[in-house]
């Protein structure tokens, strides 16, 4: 399976040390060899070598600051821009990391555009696109008989929707409830420790865990982001972050959280889904509600369902290594897709 990156900063770097570090595993257990052909970033270069990449050259480049650091080779190019890859390589799948935009998703929504319509599977961890063109991005995938993949947008590697899609498939799910922003969790844990707001929120970007703009995770709009994807993903609904309710941590002072915990609770950051509607509230819990105990950068999400009841799942929400690990578990589901296919 040949892969071009589309973007190359910490996610995209995390899925190449996990392919580096893991080929032989992955190699032995599944039969799984992928090679990356391409890599495109928006400032720091682009490769692109039909025959695949070496992985420990190319995350030295990148380390280096420039992929122009990657050493001359026989068929290296370093002048295809990121459509070019797309569309002429002899890629499988796209796989995409830039920065999410959730105003016009772009340019990741012209890359998904021009990686189905070329006939190649999408796998992505940029929420843009499937926030805001989930229709069409589907029916493209449809058409071209390709698969579509965004496990990685909702809470990392953390298996969110899969368990949700898959794992669940069978019983009516009538709610979805969550922690679903490593950012703000990681901000609220730090304060109730005595940190300043400031002081925490520069934490998680040295930590990789804000977004290039953290008023997204702060105001709300990244988990709103991720509730409409557990809304288009489980319940097939047409909801659009205009139409949400959404509120932030931006607001919550030291007195709110002291006054929290003197009264037995805490403040999280809430996202709520339903069949019909979306929210994300920062709210006070009870501090013995299992979502109070989530701390941290950690994430969850509570199904409700008919057969089950609540079915929790806890872990990583951001990181390079869990988002790496999203990126590789949709590679792995394509590749056993199309082994299946095959057989
Ligand atoms: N900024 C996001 C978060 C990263 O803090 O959860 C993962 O989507």
């Amino acid at each position: 399976m040949n892969l071009v990156l589309i973007g190359f900063g910490s996610v995209g770097q995390g899925l190449v040390e996990i392919l580096r570090d893991k080929a032989d595993d992955l190699q032995t257990r599944y039969g799984f060899t992928p090679l990356v052909v391409g890599v495109a970033t928006r400032s720091r270069g682009t490769l692109y070598r039909p025959d695949g990449l070496n992985l420990d050259a190319l995350l030295a480049a990148i380390q280096a600051g420039h992929l122009n650091a990657y050493p001359d080779t026989p068929g290296l190019e370093r002048d295809w821009d990121a459509l070019r890859l797309i569309r002429d390589s002899n890629a499988d799948v796209m796989v995409e990391s830039t920065h999410t935009n959730l105003d016009t998703a772009q340019p990741a929504l012209d890359y998904c555009r021009a990686a189905l319509d070329s006939g190649r599977h999408v796998v992505m961890a940029n929420k843009g696109p499937i926030t805001l063109a989930y229709e069409e991005l589907t029916e493209r995938a449809r058409v071209a008989g390709r698969l579509l993949r965004f496990e990685g947008t909702v809470m990392a590697g953390t298996p969110s929707l899969r368990l949700g899609i898959q794992a669940l498939a069978g019983c009516t799910i009538s709610q979805a409830r969550g922690i679903l922003n490593g950012t703000t969790n990681y901000i609220l844990t730090q304060m109730e420790g005595g940190m300043t707001y400031a002081d925490a929120l520069a934490n998680a970007q040295a930590l990789g865990y804000a977004e290039a703009d953290p008023t997204a995770d702060v105001d709300g709009w990244d988990a709103a982001a991720k509730a409409l994807i557990v809304a288009r993903a489980i319940f097939n609904s047409p909801l659009t972050l205009k139409e949400m309710p959404v509120s932030g941590i931006r607001y919550v002072t030291p007195d709110d959280i002291q006054a929290a915990r003197e009264a037995g609770e805490r403040w999280k950051l809430i996202a709520r889904v339903t069949p019909t509607e979306a929210s994300v509230q920062a709210m006070r819990i009870p501090a013995n509600h299992p979502l109070a105990s989530v701390s941290g950068a950690t994430n969850a999400i509570t199904y409700t369902t008919d057969l089950l009841g609540d079915v929790t799942l806890v872990g990583a929400g951001a990181g390079k290594l869990p988002t790496g690990f999203a990126l590789l578990s949709d590679l792995i589901e394509i590749y056993t897709h199309e082994r299946m296919e095959l057989s």
